[in-house]
């Protein structure tokens, strides 16, 4: 049974429909370009991602508490922040055929990929961020933006996280949720969003120790990822150039995936010194400034950032689960996700409809204690195992005629194909033992 990685965007995609894991949302409109609907083993996998990232962000000995803020921010916090400036890409339109592109992208001594002609439009900045308005005018005052990253609702709320739950410099803030970016080129299936969303982390520190606390948030960020069963072989961590870096930025390190499109951003960890909490201080009239009771002086925080994407993590999961090889000389699929990354850990099937009711109530008791698991009595049971496989199930249990007799049950483990029988009271243990998040 030689397994093999070997991967298109189209198979992920096909899958991701077939299984509902994710839908074009809209789709019976004709769809929205750049968003997407999660089915139900899409939107267990992506709590199962989030449940992980919170996991590890909280569990150091430096605090890390959660928040979050809202989704609609006001002018002002954009215009603090930078991004009403210069959060923009540069855009191109081709005049014969009207196609829009990233003009950072293309070679506009090149003609159109898309018609042949060149006839290119100036380059433009286009703002990234959406726009609307609070209330029923639609004037200046009234206008608000959709956030385009989670953190600015972190950093204006550092001092109300202070006075609230006693934490103290060092410590970090955590946050999960939506954010929207009008990208001129959405792309790569859920690489590139028009709404997506963020766990992002922002971690106070005083300026002499930022260089550090970067370097160690780097380490511990590569330990998720192993944690969390992703290849190290195909993750690098890449150093900005100082040309690259954002307006924020004094140092930043992409963690970097080798996709089927090349390497391309996972996560993006940042030293932004104290840029955002000044900016705010400044623009806001407010001191965000900290007071230290050690010198009996006040100091601006600087900032170190973790932030990625949780919906480009689960393509990345996705890519780097995906196995065909070839099992009874027929092509299987396997996702072979890390069990506690798996939607569903376990399936019940009863050998034969005859068996359903000892099997549904063994089931029914796995699940009532909150695993995630489905029962299935349809179909050979060859044909139900690869139904499993391919959404990455980790253990199969079958119960025949024989636990009539034993009290036991197979399990099939997904990765190795090997199947043994285990008594029915110690199933649980079983699935506990496969969940153990690996150190
Ligand atoms: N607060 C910093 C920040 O937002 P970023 O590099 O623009 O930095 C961080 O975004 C992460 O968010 C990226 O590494 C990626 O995982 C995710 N992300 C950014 N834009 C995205 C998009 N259009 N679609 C999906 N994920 C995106």
């Amino acid at each position: 049974m030689a397994a093999q990685s070997s991967v298109s965007l189209e198979k992920i995609v096909a899958l991701c429909k077939r299984r509902g894991f994710v839908y074009q949302s809209a789709e019976i409109y004709s769809g929205l370009n750049g968003v997407y609907d999660f089915g139900p083993l899409g939107a267990q996998l992506r709590k199962n991602i989030k449940d992980a990232w919170l996991n590890h962000m909280t569990q150091w000995a430096e605090d890390v508490v959660v928040m979050d803020g809202s989704i609609l921010g006001s002018a002002a916090v954009w215009k603090a922040s930078g991004h009403l400036d210069n959060f923009s890409d540069p855009m191109v339109d081709c005049l014969s055929c009207k196609k829009r592109y990233r003009a950072d992208e293309l070679e506009l001594q090149k003609p159109c990929p898309s018609c042949g002609n060149r006839q290119w439009t100036d380059v433009r900045q286009f703002q990234l961020m959406f726009e609307t308005n609070l209330g029923a005018l639609s004037d200046n005052a009234s206008k608000a933006y959709l956030r385009p990253e989670t953190a600015q609702a972190i950093f204006i709320n550092i001092k109300n996280v202070m006075t609230s739950s006693r934490v103290k410099i060092p410590f970090g803030i955590a946050q999960i949720g939506k954010a929207f970016r009008n990208e001129i080129t959405p792309k790569q299936f859920l690489f590139r969003l028009r709404e997506f969303e963020q766990m992002e982390m922002e971690f106070f520190c005083k300026g002499e120790d930022a260089a550090s606390f970067f370097d160690l948030w780097i380490e511990r960020r590569q330990h998720f990822y192993r944690q969390i069963g992703l290849s190290m072989d195909r993750i690098r961590m890449r150093q900005h150039a100082a040309d690259e870096l954002a307006h924020y930025s004094q140092a930043c390190v992409d963690v970097e995936y080798e996709f089927p499109f090349g390497w391309k951003e996972l996560e993006g960890i940042a030293n932004r010194g104290n840029f955002d909490l000044s900016q705010h201080s400044g623009h806001s009239g407010k001191d965000l400034a900290v007071f230290d009771e050690a010198t009996r002086e006040s100091f601006m925080p600087h900032v170190v950032e973790c932030s990625v994407g949780v919906d480009r993590l689960f393509l990345t999961l996705l890519f780097d689960a995906y196995y065909e090889d070839e099992v009874d000389g027929e092509i299987r699929t396997v996702l072979k996700l890390s069990p506690r990354m798996a939607p569903v850990k376990a399936a019940f099937l009863p050998l034969v409809k005859k068996l359903n009711e000892p099997m549904e109530k063994l089931y029914l008791h796995i699940k009532k204690q909150g695993y995630s698991v489905l029962f299935d009595d349809a179909g050979s049971i060859g044909k139900r195992y690869r139904r499993y496989d391919e959404i990455g199930t980790p253990a199969c249990f079958t119960f025949d005629f024989e636990s009539l007799e034993d009290n036991a049950v197979t399990v099939r483990n997904r990765d190795t194909l090997q199947q043994e029988r285990i008594a029915i009271d110690r199933v649980q243990e079983y699935l506990d033992a496969m969940l153990k998040t690996a150190e």
